[in-house]
């Protein structure tokens, strides 16, 4: 069978910088507590005119130069997004327009920080089985959308951004190595907007609730993330009958220090060769990974032949892990 990996690479953050001293003025919250809580020290958000399909067109023109392809050798597009544009049509369709490709398939994958993940997931065994040659994978998000700035607990978190990657046949043994993802059901308010889908419309009381945005149980969510970030990443190992010594790297979801350093300890994998970029752009969603992968690309920290592991864990719960050999 064929290898499948990524072919080029692009991400894009918006220009706007919000600093938590900037956020020190919003809600009742400190740069102190942010650091040492979280790691983060600024994040990017949206200009009122950019969405999120805006972020995702952006990396894609880069990921589409990266990989040297004409675009028209695109065959498929999968968004994954916990900030569509709009709450029915696809943000990939939307993209799809921007790119002025038309009738090739769009669709978006839901499965929050994990979705990047998942999406690359698919698109792996779409090439797999010949469906597509080349399929274009972004994650977007506009957090700042969703995030309640009247609410400290969540809102300090996150930041907005896209990555792209064009995925397809690379030479044979390169690419992605094996796949590992899942998730475990809740329905315990535990990482959700609980208003605005199909359960709970949003009226006057939600609205007044401000549950027409996001909330955490963050404690949950941190206990889950330091158990499923390493177990996940093992197991992708496994199934390439590979050890974490032959890692040059691991490319988790940049969600808060604490827990890459403490997924750091329990794998016995040096922090250092763990890549941390959520000082900069906070906690991205599904753009997270793909943006690390990018910069850590533009300063040269990933070269042929580098074998690696991308690990996503957030809301669902979800979690997941691919490990790659490089192929450019
Ligand atoms: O991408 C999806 C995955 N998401 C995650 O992985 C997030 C996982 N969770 C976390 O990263 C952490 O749980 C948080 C960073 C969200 C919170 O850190 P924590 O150490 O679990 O803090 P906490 O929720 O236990 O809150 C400790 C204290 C509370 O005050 P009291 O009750 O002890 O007086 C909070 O009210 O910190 C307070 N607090 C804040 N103080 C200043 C919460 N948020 C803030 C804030 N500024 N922004």
């Amino acid at each position: 069978m064929q290898s499948v990996g990524i072919k080029g690479l692009g991400y894009y953050v918006p220009e706007n910088i919000v600093t938590n001293f900037d956020l020190e003025k919003v809600v009742d919250t400190s740069d102190e507590w942010i650091r040492t809580r979280t790691g983060i020290e600024e994040r990017r958000f949206a200009a009122e005119d950019e969405a999120t399909s805006d972020l995702g067109y952006k990396a894609a023109i880069k990921a589409i130069e990266n990989a040297k392809i004409d675009i028209q050798e695109i065959g498929l597009i999968i968004v994954a997004t916990a900030t569509a544009d709009y709450l029915t049509q696809p943000t990939a369709c939307l993209i799809q327009k921007k790119l002025g490709l038309s009738k090739i398939p769009c669709f978006d994958v839901g499965a929050a920080c994990t979705g990047f993940i998942y999406a690359l997931t698919v698109a792996n065994s779409m090439i797999k089985t010949k469906l597509f040659k080349n399929i274009l994978v972004i994650g977007a998000e506009t957090l700042s959308r969703i995030a309640d700035m009247k609410d400290r607990n969540t809102c300090v978190l996150f930041g907005d951004g896209a990555a792209a990657a064009v995925v397809g046949n690379v030479e044979e043994g390169y690419g992605i190595l094996s796949v590992s993802i899942g998730a475990e059901g809740e329905d315990d308010m535990v990482l959700k907007i609980p208003a605005g889908g199909s359960k709970f419309p949003n009226n006057e009381r939600t609205i007044e609730n401000r549950e027409n945005f996001l909330k955490m149980n963050g404690q949950e969510v941190f206990k889950f993330a330091v158990k499923v970030l390493p177990k996940v990443t093992l197991e992708a190992l496994n199934q390439a009958e590979m050890k974490v010594d032959d890692l040059s790297m691991i490319f988790p979801h940049q969600a808060n220090l604490r827990i890459i350093e403490a997924a750091s300890k329990r794998i016995d994998f040096p922090l250092e060769k763990f890549y941390v970029n959520l000082n900069k752009y906070g906690n991205t969603s599904a753009a997270s990974i793909g943006i690390a992968l990018g910069e850590a690309l533009e300063k040269g920290l990933i070269k042929k032949g580098d074998n690696i592991a991308l690990t996503g864990f957030g809301g669902g719960l979800t979690y997941g892990s691919i490990v790659m050999k490089w192929a450019y």
